[in-house]
């Protein structure tokens, strides 16, 4: 796609001063454009069924090659552009689910896109490196750029490729942490290098990771044997022998229903409790509880911020790390960078995760937490230090845009508007909920969500359900009131269609 050079100089102008954190906060208009006109649009222009015929065949050719199995429709990225996406057949959809949660700017942004075609960027993009032997010059400097943003509490970060892959290090670096603690060493005795070649103790520890029920971390053995979201995600895998703690199943508008929902989370944190002492006197501690923020995968299951304050007390005492995994809540869609901001902490978490919108994968960690010997924490790239020149712009526009300003504005018009049609169509959808524009509703069953979901598409709207019967709302940070209004709309369209149809 080709950008005007006055749109690219109006953008440009307002993106190249460094990330200050104390700026976060500052109040601004979010009615006012965030793009140029020519990156926005009155509306959603479907001109065929989504997938149209163009898709339907690019999907018989890639389907000679590979599973096509979850593909929904193929997109036309370069006539993409902010937060509108362009499909094979020339349909225009509002997209408010931004590649699985993971686009912060949307598509094609300009200051992205001059990050990438600026010279002094190249050879980041044509370079691959091995980052943890043969890093570039300006390794250190970059990472500045991740540190500038870390949680508060945090002053180490290891990149990584993908979120699951910063949740398996996560893990493995709370295990040498735990293990460094009891043997009263970083390094390992010539035992343990020994046993740990035949899987036996003490090379090899019975060490656990508490996890919940809905929650999801990734798809590798560790991270399976902590999530409990989708049984297709697990079936036939191997696991560890784990806890599997229950997440409290709150009511919502969770103020409304605080007392109830108080009870349930002292029942949740009790178990947890229990399932510590339980894994103890089995002779496979808790070395670490990994939770998220919001229960993304699972069904955006919310929690109070004291649930959150006191499960991170019982790690605590239980000598357990307290790992955060903020792939999906994390970079400022729920209003704060980081979605455990909001709980008031009085001690941060150990870890953090990140990845989807942070664009590149990886994990804050406090200073314990730093493995002692080379190739511990290790792959063969790390991460990508292209994807951290695309961050910078981005975290530049989120700083210049005051785009955590903009979810909350834009979040509390989604939010608002989700509880009126579900008041007026409470047979269609009910349970609206949300943090900034991290929002969702649930529908009666599966199939009506599905059903809700493909209605939407072809109205002109990119959305994706997630947990058995909810749609979830995960637009880029571009994401605007008049962008709201548009999506409300047409989901309203779509709930009055759905009860002609009986739901
Ligand atoms: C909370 C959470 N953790 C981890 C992951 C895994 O991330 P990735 O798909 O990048 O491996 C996801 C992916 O959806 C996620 O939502």
């Amino acid at each position: 796609m080709s950008i005007s050079m006055a749109a690219l100089k109006q953008l440009l102008s307002r993106t190249n001063t460094l990330w200050k954190p104390a700026a976060r906060c500052l109040a601004q208009s979010a009615q006012q454009k965030l793009l140029p006109d020519d990156y926005d649009y009155d509306g959603p222009h479907v001109v065929t069924q989504v997938p149209g015929p163009r898709s339907k065949m690019l999907l018989k050719s890639l389907d000679n090659i590979q599973n096509t199995e979850a593909v929904q429709f193929f997109c036309d990225f370069k006539k993409s552009r902010g937060n509108w996406l362009v499909d094979a057949d020339g349909n225009r959809l509002l997209d408010v689910y931004m590649q699985i949660a993971s686009l912060p700017l949307g598509y094609n942004h300009p200051a992205v896109v001059s990050a990438l075609t600026d010279e002094n960027n190249l050879s980041a993009f044509v370079n691959r490196p091995a980052l943890g032997v043969l890093p570039p010059v300006d390794f250190p400097d970059t990472l500045q750029k991740l540190l500038q943003v870390a949680p508060p509490g945090f002053c180490q970060v290891q990149t990584m490729a993908c979120g699951t892959c910063a949740n398996e290090n996560a893990f493995k670096a709370v295990f040498f942490w735990y293990r460094a603690r009891q043997r009263g060493s970083l390094i390992p005795t010539e035992e343990e290098l020994e046993s740990c070649m035949r899987h036996e103790e003490p090379g090899s520890p019975n060490l656990t990771i508490l996890g919940f029920e809905g929650g999801f971390h990734g798809r590798t053995i560790g991270c399976l044997s902590s999530s409990h979201s989708a049984p297709l995600h697990k079936v036939d895998m191997p696991v560890l022998d784990w806890p599997i703690a229950p997440f409290p199943v709150t009511k919502h508008p969770l103020d409304v229903n605080a007392q109830e929902n108080r009870l349930e989370e002292e029942r949740c944190l009790d178990k947890v409790f229990q399932l510590m002492q339980e894994y103890k006197n089995k002779g496979r501690p808790v070395a670490g509880v990994v939770v998220e923020p919001i229960q993304s995968e699972g069904g955006d299951r919310h929690a109070s911020n004291s649930f959150f304050r006191q499960l991170r007390k019982l790690a605590k005492e239980n000598r357990s790390a307290f790992v955060v995994d903020e792939v999906q809540t994390g970079a400022g869609l729920t209003g704060k960078m980081w979605a455990h901001e909001h709980w008031g902490l009085e001690e941060s978490p150990d870890i953090v995760t990140f990845s989807k919108k942070m664009v590149i994968g990886g994990l804050y960690f406090k200073e314990e937490f730093r493995p002692k010997g080379a190739m511990r924490i290790m792959n063969t790239w790390l991460g990508d230090p292209a994807k951290l020149v695309i961050l910078e712009a981005v975290l530049n526009v989120i700083q210049q845009d005051r785009l955590l300003d903009n979810m909350t504005e834009t979040g509390q018009v989604i939010l608002q508007g989700l509880e009126k049609i579900q008041d007026k169509h409470a047979e269609v959808f009910s349970n609206a909920r949300g943090r900034g524009a991290f929002c969702a509703v649930d529908f009666p069953n599966t199939s009506t969500r599905d059903r809700a979901v493909a209605t939407l598409r072809n109205k002109g709207v990119q959305c994706a359900g997630c947990g058995a019967k909810a749609l979830r709302i995960r637009p880029a940070l571009i994401f605007q009131p008049h962008h709201a209004r548009m999506f409300l709309d047409i989901l309203e369209d779509t709930a009055l269609e759905l009860k002609s149809l009986g739901t």
